[in-house]
């Protein structure tokens, strides 16, 4: 049966990647309902005419005439604005990959949740910006999140054969690209250097967050509300081949792994396929060219990100919401280079302050619109900040 599938944020590095899925595959296994952008006005021309969606959305409303121009005549109806985006992701489907960068996507991800079908959960930012509402919504609409995040799909994937007598989750990390660099190093590296990761290859803001390990800091968080586990059940251990993806440790001593190469069309093709296996053309691991799995502790001095993002998960609350927005709004003024790479931890650290002094951190935001209320508040602190930084 045709599968009828929308990919929010279809022309970044997950949603080209699941479009390379569809377009690998027999023909009318998928029909694709939406794709959505915020301004990327050519690529996703080209998508909506290559894979011919029944709605095209940018979230980007100055873009319409550029993009309706492009569509003219194509029969492929369009929409601009978030509105759009939220309209995109209500169609009904049976999957949704939920690709959208940052807390950007928690709207439109969750009037995908609503539908109550299977989402591919990319935007792990919205479950650390609005882990409890979010959850609430799952729960609420019946839908099944299966993670798309390679650490998190290989732990859900592990947990499917056995969900009892677990002890831990080990997250595993690749260390980034300055895994071996010196903190004196990380007061000038570049934007281009920080770009450069070894092993993954990703959009703009998870590599600036791989580099500062703030992404395991978010998967810290999304872990937690992904499998129910508090800080205390979750570990971190740097492994720069990436080739064990995360792990499972059970009670009688036993730890399960699921391991790949470091390719996302596989967490993406298992989340598309799921419950059944999929096809992904992915490089094969072979063993015996593998010259060695290390692993360490991650080093929080260099990478304060790391503990900023432990401390918000045990503080709870809005800690979570503003430690994301914060991040957010930092790495965006790195990559504008408006302020250096080691400023990024140091502007979320200041946002946390700034926040426990005025508000309760114990209360969590209740709905959507008091997320978005205080995401605002923290990039605001955060640009307060920017010229000390
Ligand atoms: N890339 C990976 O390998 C990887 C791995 C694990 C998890 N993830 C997670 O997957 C998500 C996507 O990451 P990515 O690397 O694919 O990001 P990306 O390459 O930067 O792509 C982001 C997508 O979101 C769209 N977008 C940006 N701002 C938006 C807005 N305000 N409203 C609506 N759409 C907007 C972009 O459209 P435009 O093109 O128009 O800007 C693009 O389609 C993130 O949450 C990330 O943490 C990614």
């Amino acid at each position: 049966m045709t599968k009828r599938i929308t990919v929010l944020g279809s022309t970044g590095s997950i949603g080209k990647n699941t479009l390379d899925i569809v377009r690998r595959a027999a023909p009318d296994t998928y029909k694709i309902v939406a794709l959505t952008a915020n301004q990327s006005v050519n690529k996703i021309a080209d998508q909506a005419l290559e894979f011919r969606p029944e709605f095209v959305a940018l979230a980007d409303a100055s873009k319409a005439s550029d993009l309706n121009a492009k569509l003219v005549g194509s029969g492929i109806e369009t929409g601009f604005g978030l509105e759009a985006v939220i309209e995109a992701a209500r169609r009904s489907t049976d999957f949704t990959m939920a690709a959208i960068i940052g807390s950007a996507g928690l709207e439109p991800t969750l009037a995908a949740v609503g539908q109550g079908h299977h989402i591919g959960l990319a935007n792990k930012e919205c479950l650390v910006c609005a882990g409890e509402t979010f959850m609430a919504a799952v729960r609420q609409s019946g839908a099944t999140l299966l993670p798309v995040d390679s650490e998190h799909n290989a732990i859900f994937q592990v947990l499917e054969d056995d969900v009892k007598g677990v002890r831990r989750l080990i997250l595993t990390a690749s260390g980034g690209p300055f895994r071996e660099a010196s903190l004196e190093r990380l007061q000038s590296v570049s934007l281009e250097d920080a770009l450069k990761h070894p092993v993954w290859s990703m959009g703009a803001k998870i590599s600036i967050d791989s580099a500062t390990l703030m992404n395991k800091g978010l998967e810290l968080i999304e872990a937690s509300w992904l499998f129910d586990r508090p800080s205390a059940e979750i570990d971190v251990i740097v492994h720069p081949q990436s080739i064990i993806h995360s792990m499972v440790e059970y009670i009688d001593g036993s730890v399960l792994a699921q391991l790949g190469s470091p390719d996302m069309r596989t967490p993406i093709a298992y989340s598309m396929g799921w419950p059944s296996r999929i096809e992904a053309p992915v490089e094969r691991l072979d063993f015996a060219k593998l010259s060695g799995l290390t692993f360490f502790e991650p080093d929080t001095v260099k990478f304060p990100a790391l503990r900023l993002a432990r401390e918000a998960l045990e503080a709870g609350g809005q800690a979570p919401c503003v430690l994301n927005a914060a991040n957010e709004q930092a790495v965006a003024a790195f990559l504008e280079r408006r302020i250096p790479f080691l400023g990024i931890a140091r502007a979320v650290e200041a946002a946390l302050e700034a926040h426990a002094k005025g508000r309760e951190f114990t209360v969590a935001p209740e709905h959507v619109k008091a997320v978005i209320a205080l995401d605002h508040a923290a990039r605001a602190t955060v640009d307060e900040h920017i010229v000390n930084l």
